[in-house]
């Protein structure tokens, strides 16, 4: 029977705190006007000192398990996607955030597609679910991006910002959810976006951190002419995969990174905006948290509804671009749920009952009881005295 991994869950975490663009006006050399204009950002959220890519990912997983009526313990597997890692090499944002959900018999890794990895972490996701090895995954997109931008760049530290979404996928035989992927890489193009130091090849010194090279560094005009092609590219991709066209397609979800960009790909794909989810006005642009967090949006104002087609696309770092095609699903019916261990209360109770059944077949097997015995009553039984 071929599986599908439908998404039955979603969910996000969105720091309190909110940074304006006339606040960044204080700080840095710029406006309201030109980051509207040239962006199409209006404000970002700003994790605070205790908030990590984990936790944030960890609550956003919290809210899509109950969602799918999942419990920590049911999930298999666990694929976060993220630019800015609590650590940078080692241990995977995933195993924190494993931890934190109490996700025993969850597996954990991270994918690092920078601002594609939500589109790679699904994909790779649906793969573990189609050919069996896992039932369902949570795969988590979650970004403090507050803390690896340059607050002194106006050319970057006015568009990024923190937050985290999630999604459940589980398998079902129905068919739906994650139906084609397109992925694509082109790493000749690395430079463009990059944070130069604190990896093997340039190592944390007195001189990197001199040269602030442990912040995000781009190339933002180079940035904006790959996005645009790469996002219409891989739309008409993986529709083409499905044999569908951008008629069948209820909305397209875009990683938010700016409206610009997004109009270009409309233009090319010669679809109406209004067929575009956006939301970079209010988050600005959350890396690997974009997508789950303008889908989580469009779910909840019923723009996107159960059944609906519809094309999840990113660009990013790397470079890496990439769409996935969804049938939207939403909960599965409830199924009943396994039986759980039972308690010592439960055991003793069985194993009574047990005695007490094998101590009531001796008694059949026994000659009929002489006349003179009192016959026993329903009462008796049932109380486990016959
Ligand atoms: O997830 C992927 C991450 N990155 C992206 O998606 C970024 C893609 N690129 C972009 O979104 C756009 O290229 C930017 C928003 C970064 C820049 O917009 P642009 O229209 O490409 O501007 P520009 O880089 O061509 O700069 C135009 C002018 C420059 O001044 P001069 O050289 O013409 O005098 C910049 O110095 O705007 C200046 N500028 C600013 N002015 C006020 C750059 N940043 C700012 C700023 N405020 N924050």
């Amino acid at each position: 029977m071929p599986r599908f991994a439908h998404i039955t869950g979603w969910g996000i975490a969105v720091p309190e705190k909110v940074l304006t663009n006339n606040d960044l006006a204080q700080m840095v050399e710029t406006s309201d006007e030109w980051i509207r204009t040239r962006t199409g950002i209006r404000e970002r959220h700003i994790a605070d000192e205790e908030e990590y890519p984990s936790t944030l990912g960890a609550r956003a997983a919290r809210d899509a398990l109950r969602m799918a009526g999942l419990s920590p313990r049911d999930v298999e597997m666990i694929i976060v996607a993220t630019s800015s890692p609590d650590y940078p090499f080692f241990p995977a944002t995933a195993c924190l955030v494993q931890d934190m959900l109490g996700a025993k018999r969850a597996g954990a890794f991270d994918v690092m597609a920078a601002c594609t990895g939500f589109i790679y972490a699904l994909s790779v996701a649906t793969a573990l679910i189609r050919t069996g090895t896992v039932n369902n995954a949570l795969v988590i997109g979650t970004e403090n991006l507050s803390r690896i931008v340059d607050w002194q760049d106006r050319n970057t530290c006015v568009l990024f910002g923190d937050a985290a979404g999630a999604f459940v996928l589980q398998a079902a035989e129905e068919p739906g959810g994650v139906l084609a992927s397109a992925l694509h890489c082109d790493g000749s193009a690395a430079d463009l976006l990059l944070l130069p130091a604190g990896g093997s090849r340039q190592p944390a010194s007195e001189e990197t951190v001199r040269k602030r090279m442990h912040y995000i560094q781009m190339n933002g005009r180079a940035v904006f002419r790959f996005a645009t092609r790469a996002m219409a590219h891989a739309v008409q991709e993986v529709l083409e995969k499905a044999g569908l066209t951008t008629e069948d397609v209820t909305l397209i979800i875009p990683h938010q990174a700016n409206r610009r960009i997004i109009e270009a790909a409309a233009k090319q794909l010669r679809m109406p905006m209004e067929r575009f989810v956006l939301n970079m006005d209010r988050y600005g642009n959350t890396s690997t948290a974009s997508i789950p967090l303008a889908a989580y949006e469009a779910a909840q104002q019923r723009r996107l509804r159960p059944g609906d087609l519809v094309v999840l696309v990113g660009f990013g770092a790397g470079m890496t671009s990439g769409a996935v095609l969804v049938r939207w699903t939403g909960p599965l019916p409830r199924r009943p749920r396994p039986r759980r261990e039972p308690g010592l209360g439960q055991r003793l109770r069985s194993r009574w009952q047990a005695l007490r059944q094998r101590f009531q077949g001796k008694q059949e097997e026994k000659p009929p009881a002489p006349q003179t015995e009192r016959p026993s009553t329903p009462e008796a039984e049932g109380s486990g005295q016959g």
